[in-house]
């Protein structure tokens, strides 16, 4: 439904997109997962028409973005990053603009907007002007006027930021109805816990770059049982590395004089012999953190970084 061909996008001489590849099916939530510049926004940007990629093919439903735009925009609904509202008409106008500018008339949109209004929980305040709504109030409507015309290609970027845990749970829930009523669902965030949760497919992506691709188990995978151990304190980060190289299956991530992060199988039944070693290399560990492989870890592993800094 969403084919992506070695894009490239890039402003001067700053890549924003650097030759990202996926498909994302029918019925199903594929994920873009990575930190704030990524890229995440671009590529949607690309898909919707907005940005003209800099190489590449984008195209969604078999229609080409660039030379069959309004085929491929027909089938899109778009929920932004940033607020599409009318701030000074109700929220049931800015459904039905969202509604009219997708071909929707008469009856059909009037019964359309009502449901999404119930949809979102916003009926008791259909009639009031926008702007006196609350930020999450705010984007549970910009999620509604991306769905209005039951797409067959959702787009949402970040469509949870600022939106109050009970909300965010009825609003992924109505993003996981959507993929199993059919649609196929891009869904970007910075959240390891939604990708991890909501997606059933999903890519890492960081500074334009798709850096692993696959299921949750396979990425899984690709950690093996490796568990991430972090320890701060204060290191040689040298002699860190020279301590460690003897220690079968860790792998030193990154070290910094005041952090060190190992990837390694079966850490729990190392750590006395490894905090042994540390010591023997001058090392004082104030703190260990032990967690078991997950995107985070993933992440950090394929970046020497943590996703939220
Ligand atoms: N119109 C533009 N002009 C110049 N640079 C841009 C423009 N749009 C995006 N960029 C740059 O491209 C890179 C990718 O930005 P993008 O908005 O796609 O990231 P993102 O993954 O959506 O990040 P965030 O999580 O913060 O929304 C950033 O370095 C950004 O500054
Ligand atoms: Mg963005």
């Amino acid at each position: 439904m969403i084919e992506v061909q070695d894009l490239r996008k890039t402003y001067g001489d700053l890549v924003a997109v650097d030759g990202v590849s996926f498909r994302a099916p029918a019925g199903a939530i594929y994920g873009l997962l990575g930190p704030n510049g990524a890229g995440k926004s671009t590529t949607i940007g690309c898909l919707s028409g907005l940005v003209a990629p800099s190489a590449g093919r984008v195209s969604v439903c078999g229609h080409d973005v660039l030379s069959d735009g309004p085929a491929a925009k027909r089938a899109l609904g778009v929920v932004p990053q940033e607020l599409a509202l009318y701030e000074d008409v109700s929220a049931s106008d800015n459904l039905a603009y969202w509604g009219a500018a997708y071909g929707l008339r008469g009856a059909e949109l009037k019964a359309r907007v009502l449901e999404v209004l119930e949809l979102v929980e916003l009926a008791d305040r259909a009639k009031e002007p926008v702007k006196g709504f609350s930020g999450g109030m705010k984007r549970r409507l910009n999620f509604g006027c991306g769905v209005v015309h039951r797409p067959a290609v959702l787009l949402l970027d970040e469509p949870t930021v600022g939106v109050d845990p009970q909300s965010r749970r009825k609003l992924l829930d109505l993003v996981r109805r959507f993929a199993d009523e059919g649609a196929c669902v891009l869904y970007t965030t910075h959240y390891m816990e939604e990708a991890e949760e909501l997606c059933d497919r999903l890519a890492i992506v960081d500074h334009g770059k798709l850096l692993a691709e696959g299921t949750l188990a396979e990425l899984r995978g690709e950690l093996g049982e490796r568990d991430l151990l972090r320890l701060s304190g204060r290191f040689e980060p040298e002699a860190a590395r020279a301590a460690l190289a003897s220690f079968d299956g860790c792998e030193v991530v990154s070290a910094e004089p005041d952090a060190l992060m190992l990837s390694m199988a079966g850490a729990t039944r190392q750590l006395a012999s490894l905090f042994g070693a540390l010591d023997g290399a001058g090392a004082q560990v104030v703190e260990t953190t032990l967690t078991q492989p997950n995107l985070e870890s993933l992440f950090i592993k394929l970046t020497g970084r943590e996703l939220r800094e």
